[in-house]
């Protein structure tokens, strides 16, 4: 079998990634170890940059998420028992979209689908060969167990962090940066009205909460909680009873408890690699990098890589040119690193971490102060909230 484009992972890295090349009249196979119902079922964030939104809806998959989605006008950051208003179009004339990630997944593989694309789901064995030739090679075995070699021009690592492209590149190529947070997120999914009309990100000495939605009817909440924590310590009585209490204060939110659907538990890192290509194996989104969730922006960097991916293999296919594939990381790096700089800040921001001295507790509160009273401070987050450019 062969294609212009090998492609690991059908996470939105690689979905949309195929979905740009097909609009080029570049084509593309993509290989998944596993399910297109785990993939359509993996709840992960759900906030849109602007940019975001305009690439997917170029990219044919925006009709579902402009009907369903929800146009945010900014945010909520709530300490001392305040909420303080964030207001994105004010400060940066753009919105966010509120819509979960695994719905975007779900559009984008019916799409693919629809285009006759390949997508090799329940794939085993899974390997990536010859990139340091112009004739790399994916080697899996298909849901019935038959082996399979993909020959391809280039190949597109956009399996994740725990996928096999990235530990396939000659030891010495690349460098790791690497932080763990000594905290973690329980995140629950509950059937019960808004909270409120914007997202509420909420410090508290007892802890980070933040009051996200999916729909009307449908929310998705998350408590900070311990790193070695366990689902099983978190009965329904005692997450609700937390949600509460970590809105307590002025003009309390009239939390609507519902029935709940789903809880996990995610931990919280950030990552980088460096650089994100060797040879003809490009890394794209979780593979290269990860940030915490605050300020969800695991997405939004993993559109931005592919973006500048499609633009280099379109260069090479229309223009015979590799230099926008060969500088591919030295552009995006700089992006990723302004995105991890963002999400380990408003970590650090949001949260209450254990054995805190008095005096940093005191900075925490002074710059929360500054960063919802100063103009230029609403600015800067607001900037970075609604993202960065792309390219
Ligand atoms: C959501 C997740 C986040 O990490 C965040 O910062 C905002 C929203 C969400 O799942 O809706």
């Amino acid at each position: 079998m062969h294609t212009q484009v090998g492609i690991v992972g059908a996470g939105p890295a690689g979905l949309l990634l195929s979905l740009m090349l097909e609009q080029q009249g570049i084509s593309s196979v993509i290989v998944e170890d596993r399910s297109r119902e785990y993939c359509e079922g993996r709840v992960r964030a759900g906030v849109l940059e602007d940019g975001a939104v305009e690439v997917l809806t170029a990219a044919g998959v925006g009709e579902r998420m402009h009907r369903e989605g929800l146009v945010h006008n900014g945010i909520y950051l709530r300490f001392g028992g305040k909420s303080h208003h964030i207001d994105f179009p004010e400060l940066t004339g753009k919105h966010i979209m509120v819509y979960g990630q695994h719905e975007c997944v779900k559009d984008m593989i019916a799409a693919r689908l629809a285009q006759g694309g390949a997508i090799y789901f329940d794939s085993s064995e899974t390997s990536v060969h010859k990139f340091d030739t112009d004739k790399p090679e994916i080697r899996f075995r298909d849901a019935a167990g038959n082996a399979q070699v993909l020959t391809c021009d280039f190949i597109a690592g956009c399996d994740g962090f725990h996928g096999v492209s990235r530990p396939s590149i000659p030891a010495g190529v690349l460098s790791f940066y690497d932080r763990i947070y000594p905290c973690a997120w329980l995140g629950i999914l509950t059937d019960a009205p808004q909270v409120c009309e914007e997202l509420i990100y909420v410090h508290t000495p007892s802890g980070f909460a933040l009051f996200s939605q999916r729909s009307e009817t449908v929310q998705r909440y998350y408590l900070q909680c311990a790193t070695d924590d366990d689902i099983s310590n978190w009965s329904d009585d005692r997450i609700w009873s937390e949600l509460q209490k970590r809105l307590e204060g002025e003009d309390k939110p009239n939390l609507v408890e519902g029935p709940i659907t789903q809880k996990s538990i995610t931990p919280m890192r950030s990552f980088v690699t460096e650089p994100m290509q060797c040879g003809r194996l490009f890394l794209a989104g979780d593979s290269a990098h990860i940030v915490p969730p605050t300020g969800a922006k695991g997405m939004n960097l993993a559109v931005g890589d592919v973006v500048l991916l499609a633009r280099g293999l379109e260069a090479y296919y229309k223009k015979n040119s590799m230099s926008l594939l060969d500088n591919y990381s030295a552009t995006a790096i700089r992006r990723v690193w302004k995105y991890e700089r963002f999400s380990w800040w408003m970590t650090t921001l949001l949260h209450t971490f254990d054995g805190t001295i008095p005096f940093d507790a005191k900075v925490q509160l002074g710059e929360l102060d500054y960063y919802t009273s100063s103009r230029a401070g609403m600015e800067s987050l607001a900037e970075q909230y609604v993202g960065l450019p792309m390219l």
